[in-house]
Parts: structure tokens; C-alpha cells; sequence
């Protein structure tokens, strides 16, 4: 028996990367997944890719960004009964020096963050299981530690560790547990080919942590379980780092 058998997870931006892996780790303890992502044709080949392991998938493309859409994606998933896992990790993100940047750019990446962050927990609020539903936002180290060519994603990631705590305290009287994953630099992802252009960059990045590596999208899954799990039942508004130690910083003095 795996540990998630008949439970019902959502998860936000699921169609590829590290949410995909999540919902498909989900999904092999025996999640039924329901995953959200702009593109209809990612939502197909993300939940074939499911289905063909032998596990239960559907979908609905949602822009997290038009709070009708991921309300009516919702719905769609709690048709199978509450929700009990809500999994929000929809990102855009590039490199681009704040002088620079334009202000639509900058919105855009609040917008599909934090703004989307925030419509799928409202949006799941009355669906999901009470007591027991566990939501995980996906922040990321940015939110906590200033990057250059990174002020839009680091304004975005810290409202999401923000509002994460917020909601924990609201809703924690319902049973409902908020949480979110930092991961750290994460091998084979999109996010790493748009922030790390070259191997050598790549390398620099890794010989730079305490860990000496980038993460899997395993290790990202193997936390996610873990929060979502009777494991975690204890864990409300707690911002896991993933990361390596990329949070430590390099720990010299100058
Ligand atoms: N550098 C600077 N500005 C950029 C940019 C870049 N690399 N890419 C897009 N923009 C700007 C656009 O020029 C536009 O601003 P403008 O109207 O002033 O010209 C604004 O951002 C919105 O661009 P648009 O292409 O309309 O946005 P979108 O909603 O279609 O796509 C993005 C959103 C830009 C974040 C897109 O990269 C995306 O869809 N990303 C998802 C995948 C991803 O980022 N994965 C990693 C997750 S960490
Ligand atoms: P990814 O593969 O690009 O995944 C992004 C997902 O979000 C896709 O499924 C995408 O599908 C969806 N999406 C994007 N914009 C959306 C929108 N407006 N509405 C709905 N869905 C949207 O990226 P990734 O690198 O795996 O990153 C996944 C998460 O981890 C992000 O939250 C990111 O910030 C976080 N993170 C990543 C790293 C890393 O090393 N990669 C590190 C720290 C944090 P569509 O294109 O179909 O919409």
C-alpha cells in the first residue's frame, strides 16, 4: 500500500520539471492526480505519461494567472471527491538586471507566482479535505537571498514564503496544513537551463554549495511525499530547504 492510496492531489505547473516528478512520485503511492498547466498539449502528454506507469491521471490546461480558470480547474478535480494534497509550484522566471527589466516583465512574474500561488490556494480552499489536506507551495532560495538579475523572482518567491505562513495560520484550525519546498539548484529542469547557460556556469554553481551537487528532481519529490505524508501531520507553515545549503551561503567572510 503506498501512502497516498485513494487520496485526490492537484498539483499547479505539473506538466513538467520538478511537478512533474512530484505528481508522478505522487501518483506511484497512489495519488489520484489532477494536474493544471497553460497548455493543453503538455496536460495530454504529461498525463499519458502517467497512465502508461500504470497510475491514475487527468488534467485541464489553467493559466494560474485568471482565477475562473483554476477555480473551474478545481472543480474538475474535486469530481472525485475532496481534495487532499494541492501542490503549487506554476513559475516563470529569466535573467534580467532590474535597470532593465520591463514593468510588465516584472508584473508577469509576480503574476504567475505569488498572484498564482494565491488563486490556487483560494481557489482550493473549499475543496480540499478538513482536516488533513496539506498544500505545498514551490518557493525557491531567491525568496531569502538576493541574486542579481533576479529581483523579480526574488520579490515573487518571498511574498510565496510570506503567504504561505499566512495561510498556515489561518486555515490551521481547519486541519489544514500549508508548507512550501525550496529547492535549491535542481539538475535537468528548465529553471536551471534559463538561470545556468553553460555547463561551466553550471559546474561553478555546484562547486559552490556544501553539498558539492545540484539536486535530483527526486529529492524535490522524496520532500514533497514526506509533507503531504502522515509523516509530515506535525509541519504547518514551514519553508523545507531542499538545496543543498545553497540557503548557508558560501560561509566565507568577504
Ligand atoms: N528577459 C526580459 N524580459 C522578458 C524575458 C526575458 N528573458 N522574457 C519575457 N520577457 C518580458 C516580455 O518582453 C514581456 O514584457 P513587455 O510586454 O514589456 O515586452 C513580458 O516579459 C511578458 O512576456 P510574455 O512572453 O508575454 O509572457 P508569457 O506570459 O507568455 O510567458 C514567461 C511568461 C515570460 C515567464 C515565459 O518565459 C514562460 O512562460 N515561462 C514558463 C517556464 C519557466 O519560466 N520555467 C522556469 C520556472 S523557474
Ligand atoms: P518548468 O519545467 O518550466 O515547470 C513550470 C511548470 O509551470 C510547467 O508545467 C508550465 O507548463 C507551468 N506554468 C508556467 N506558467 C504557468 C501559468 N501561468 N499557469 C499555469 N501553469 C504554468 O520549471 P522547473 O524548473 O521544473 O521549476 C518548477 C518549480 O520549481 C517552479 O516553481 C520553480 O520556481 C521552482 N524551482 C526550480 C528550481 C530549479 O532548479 N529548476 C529551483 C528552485 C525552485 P505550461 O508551459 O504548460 O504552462
Amino acid at each position: 500500500m503506498g501512502r497516498f492510496e485513494d487520496r485526490n492531489a492537484i498539483v499547479f505547473g505539473g506538466t513538467s520539471g520538478i511537478n512533474l516528478e512530484i505528481a508522478t512520485r505522487l501518483a506511484a503511492e497512489g495519488a489520484r492526480i489532477f494536474l493544471v498547466s497553460r497548455s493543453q498539449e503538455k496536460v495530454d502528454s504529461a498525463v499519458s505519461r502517467i497512465r502508461s506507469s500504470g497510475y491514475s491521471a487527468a488534467g485541464h490546461a489553467a493559466d494560474v494567472r485568471d482565477y475562473e480558470a483554476v477555480d473551474a480547474a478545481v472543480k474538475a478535480a474535486a469530481e472525485e471527491g475532496a481534495i487532499d494534497i494541492v501542490v503549487s509550484g506554476a513559475a516563470g522566471n529569466f535573467l534580467a538586471p532590474a535597470a532593465d527589466i520591463s514593468s510588465n516583465a516584472f508584473r508577469t512574474v509576480i503574476d504567475i507566482d505569488l498572484v498564482g500561488t494565491f488563486n490556487t490556494a483560494r481557489a482550493s480552499f473549499a475543496a480540499m479535505r478538513k482536516p488533513g489536506a496539506s498544500f505545498i507551495a514551490i518557493s525557491a532560495p531567491q525568496a531569502e537571498k538576493p541574486m542579481t538579475s533576479q529581483a523579480h523572482a526574488c520579490a515573487a518567491k518571498a511574498g510565496i514564503n510570506m503567504l504561505v505562513k499566512c495561510l498556515a495560520l489561518e486555515w490551521g484550525e481547519q486541519g489544514i496544513r500549508v508548507n512550501a519546498i525550496s529547492p535549491g539548484p535542481i539538475d535537468d529542469t528548465e529553471g536551471m537551463r534559463r538561470l545556468a547557460g553553460s555547463d561551466a556556469a553550471a559546474q561553478a554553481i555546484a562547486d559552490a554549495l556544501p553539498l558539492k551537487r545540484y539536486g535530483t528532481k527526486q529529492d524535490v519529490a522524496d520532500a514533497a511525499c514526506f509533507l503531504a505524508s502522515q509523516e509530515g501531520a506535525y509541519i504547518t507553515g514551514t519553508i523545507l530547504n531542499v538545496d543543498g545549503g545553497t540557503s548557508l551561503g558560501t560561509g566565507r567572510l568577504v
